[in-house]
């Protein structure tokens, strides 16, 4: 199966490249990080390059992961978000139409407001809270037009990839104690296990909806806690705050933790934080 991964040299790209080159010819792109191998350098912003992209490769499926991903940049550059958020999007989704590949379209958890309890299911209305989970609700709605697409929501994706939650945490850890947040919670997602399910859901043509998400609801303080174990951090290290504390420019959803039972129901089972934390310490990226 022929695949284009827009976004490749990104954490969740690199996680699709390495684990779908057994089983799919996987094209990428890239835009300011150069990747060896069948990847291109191109804005997607820019309808034409998008279109041109999708016209020479004639991928099956496109696993559309580019983005502005970072939350406090969306919010302080609401143009350059919508610009990677949406427009892009939109580019993409359009050349997929064009040239019949199916899109599967990355969203997050940040779709949603953060209510108590969290545990959001598909069918749950979307309502973010700032700029990124706007920019990300309005791609989903532009993948959504096509009849076919998919969009996968994951929650807190991380491994050893450089510049992700984990990494830098355990950067941070380097030079002294971390504040986290006790009222953020989220069902972290290791980024392997994501990349896997999404070559699952390609083969098997999932469309719609689905909450692709880590097995254990957690706060991101314990979370971060229990990763600072991991790497023989004293834990204590991690300092509980409360978000407000922290002094984010956007503002942040309390509990966007995702319900997976409809993933479950088609086999596809993530780990829990004890079990994927194991996993981490045994990932071969330097930290
Ligand atoms: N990280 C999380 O915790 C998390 C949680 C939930 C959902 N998500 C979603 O999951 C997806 C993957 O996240 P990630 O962690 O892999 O993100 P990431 O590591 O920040 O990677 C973002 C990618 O987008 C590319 N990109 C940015 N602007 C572009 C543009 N104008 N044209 C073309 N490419 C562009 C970047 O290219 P260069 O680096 O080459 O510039 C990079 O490859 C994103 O859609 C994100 O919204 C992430």
């Amino acid at each position: 199966m022929k695949m284009l991964v827009t976004g490749i040299s990104g954490q969740l790209g690199y996680w699709l490249a390495e684990i779908g080159e057994e089983s799919c010819e996987i094209f990428g792109t890239y835009l300011t990080r150069h990747v060896e191998g069948n990847n291109f350098r191109i804005d997607l912003s820019e309808r034409d390059s998008a279109f041109s992209l999708v016209e020479r490769i004639r991928p099956y499926c496109v696993v559309h992961c580019a983005a502005a991903s970072r939350v406090e940049f969306c919010e302080q550059n609401k143009n350059e978000a919508w610009r990677v958020n949406v427009t892009a999007t939109k580019n993409i989704a359009d050349a997929c139409a064009k040239y019949s590949a199916k899109l599967i379209f990355i969203s997050t958890d940040y779709v949603f407001g953060g209510r108590e309890g969290g545990m959001y299911t598909e069918d749950d209305i979307p309502n973010p809270v700032n700029y990124y989970g706007k920019t990300k609700m309005a791609g989903e709605e532009i993948a959504l037009s096509l009849p076919a697409s998919l969009v996968v929501r994951p929650s807190l994706i991380f491994s050893l990839f450089p510049g992700n939650y984990a990494y830098s945490i355990l950067q941070k850890l380097k030079s002294g104690a971390v504040s986290v947040a006790t009222d953020m919670l989220a069902t972290p997602t290791p980024a392997p296990e994501l990349a896997r399910a999404i070559l699952h859901s390609a083969e098997k043509d999932l469309a719609g909806i689905i909450h692709f998400a880590g097995a254990t609801r957690i706060s991101r303080y314990e979370f971060t806690k229990k990763l600072a174990e991991t790497f023989g951090y004293d834990p204590a290290m991690i300092r509980p705050a409360k978000a407000f504390e922290i002094g984010f420019t956007a503002p942040r959803p309390g509990d966007t933790s995702l319900d997976t039972s409809k993933a479950a129901g088609l086999g596809l089972r993530f780990p829990s934080v004890d079990n994927a934390l194991d996993d981490l310490k045994k990932q071969r990226m330097q930290i």
